[in-house]
């Protein structure tokens, strides 16, 4: 082909539709992006077809996400660039590229990982050519790359969670180099839009509206390893939540570490709750969900909009960490049992069908069984719907880490007073609304009885009920027939 494009001359929003077996590969990059991602995508492009024609099949690629819904929509952007770049996409690990997206808020979600890498590594050693990333929160810390490099020296590739939207440029720079490539960034004011996304669902989709966390909960590493917050422009929101919605998306997630402070240190001082009605105002977009919350700044306009709302789902997720006032200001979360308590009772007052869910962290230094005893009446009171419970975890250069910790035999036995009090709220909730039809979006087919689809209720519980594979991604009324603990056995109406 003779026919070069400089992709310099192209502007942002045609980028998606150039044919980047096009482009000029052999002029300098461009120093702005998006367009220099595009010029790497076109690069590796190259690299990726000599060397499938060299095999004579084509190259696969495999993220694995751990964690959050942020993380899983980073992962959705990894593979959307992974694609674009010349690979295809598999679900298995045997595949010649792959990344590992990974987690560090707390301890467990580290050693999975190291883990998982022992195993890739011995599949490395059978086959020189594959190659394996490593990106996401733990690789932000410094003792993860020290002990990378020291024990998992056959790792290619590793990045952290600022420079994400560089990963065309770094796939480039690690074809080219012999050796651990690592990149990793301190902090960042970049957002890069307009990137190509692989979404792993056809009718439903998570929207970054922010990124990072300032709350610095005393036990949390997130601010440290996603820096600091930075709310994404609502115009690039909305544009984005309407191509969405042309697409075929029904449901959105809009996403953000606290998104009741979404807007901070914009221009144009849109709160939360403004943008909650912009996006409600896009056609096609039926559902719309958000996480998550925090309780010291949920407002009454916030409250008074998911009222008014029928898209905005009726489904809250309010981390409570601790029921405790004394442990809740050992952890600077910035509000007390009192308060929460308050706003958990105005919210189910005001919207009665909602759901609310937690977060829960048992174990926190110097947590007693009274603090434990404050929590779990918090729990009685407002009923939650739906809790995850966790073990605290220390997370070096945290606050937390440098206080005295409660003995492991101890955490294990107040955690199991804290689950059994969930559990039980979590069954009384989800029994009220058995025999009650209501609105299901159908999910998927059941993974163990083809026979059966998975439909989500507003709530965010879960009903299964008989159906085919062409009623996924409809919103059908769904009779909710039997209450089995946590999900429900449904009917669909007819007619
Ligand atoms: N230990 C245990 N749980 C934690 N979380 C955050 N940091 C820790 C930690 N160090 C929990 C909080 C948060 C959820 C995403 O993870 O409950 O809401
Ligand atoms: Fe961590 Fe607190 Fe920020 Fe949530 S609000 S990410 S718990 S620091």
């Amino acid at each position: 082909m003779d026919f070069y494009i400089d992709i310099k001359n192209i502007a942002t929003e045609e980028l998606k539709h150039v044919d980047l077996d096009r482009v000029n590969v052999h002029c300098s990059p461009p120093d702005f992006e998006p367009q220099r991602q595009y010029y790497f995508m076109a690069k590796c492009r190259q690299i990726v077809k000599s060397e499938s024609k060299r095999l004579g099949r084509p190259l696969y690629a495999c993220s694995v996400t751990f964690g959050c819904q942020m993380n899983a929509r980073d992962s959705e952007k990894l593979l959307g660039i992974l694609e674009t770049a010349g690979y295809t996409v598999v679900d298995s690990e045997d595949a010649d590229f792959v990344i590992y997206n990974t987690c560090t808020v707390r301890d467990n979600a580290n050693q999975r990982v190291y883990g998982r890498l022992g195993h890739l590594g011995a599949m490395k050693k059978k086959d020189p050519h594959k190659r394996i990333a490593l990106c996401g929160c733990m690789m932000q810390e410094q003792c993860v790359i020290e002990k990378l490099q020291k024990s998992y020296s056959f790792v290619d590739l590793i990045f952290g969670t600022h420079n994400l939207y560089k990963f065309a440029e770094l796939l480039c720079a690690m074809f080219e180099s012999d050796g651990m490539l690592i990149d990793i960034w301190k902090d960042t004011d970049a957002i890069v839009e307009q990137l190509p996304v692989k979404r792993k669902y056809s009718y439903k989709s998570g929207v970054n509206i922010m990124f990072g966390c300032n709350n610095f909960c005393s036990y949390c590493i997130v601010p440290y390893a996603r820096g600091r917050e930075r709310s994404r422009g609502a115009r690039e929101i909305l544009r984005e939540v309407e191509s969405l919605a042309e697409d075929g998306v029904k449901e959105v997630m809009l996403l953000g570490q606290n998104v009741n402070s979404y807007g901070n240190g914009l221009a144009d001082g849109i709160s939360f709750a403004e943008l909650l009605r912009e996006v409600e105002k896009v056609d096609g977009i039926e559902r719309i969900r958000f996480m998550t919350s925090h309780p010291k700044d949920l407002s009454d306009e916030l409250i008074g909009v998911m009222k008014e709302s029928d898209k905005i789902c009726r489904h809250l997720h309010l981390p409570l960490q601790s029921g405790s006032s004394r442990i809740l200001k050992l952890m600077n979360r910035r509000y007390d049992k009192e308060h929460y308590l308050a706003l958990a009772l105005k919210i189910r007052r005001e919207i009665p069908d909602i759901a609310i869910s937690t977060d829960i962290i048992i174990g926190f230094p110097g947590e007693t069984a009274e603090d434990v005893d404050d929590t779990i009446d918090v729990i009685r009171r407002v009923a939650f719907d739906n809790a995850f419970t966790f073990q605290y975890s220390r997370r070096t250069g945290t606050p937390a880490a440098a206080m005295e910790q409660v003995p492991p035999e101890e955490v294990a036995r107040q955690f199991d007073r804290v689950l059994s009090a969930v559990q039980e709220t979590a069954r009384e909730r989800a029994k009220l609304l058995e025999g009650q039809t209501l609105p299901a979006l159908i999910e998927e087919v059941n993974e163990k009885d083809a026979s059966l689809v998975v439909g989500r209720l507003s709530n965010n519980m879960i009903v299964h009920l008989k159906g085919t594979p062409d009623m996924v991604g409809t919103i059908r009324p769904v009779t909710l027939t039997e209450c089995r603990g946590f999900y429900y056995m449904g009917d669909m109406e007819h007619g």
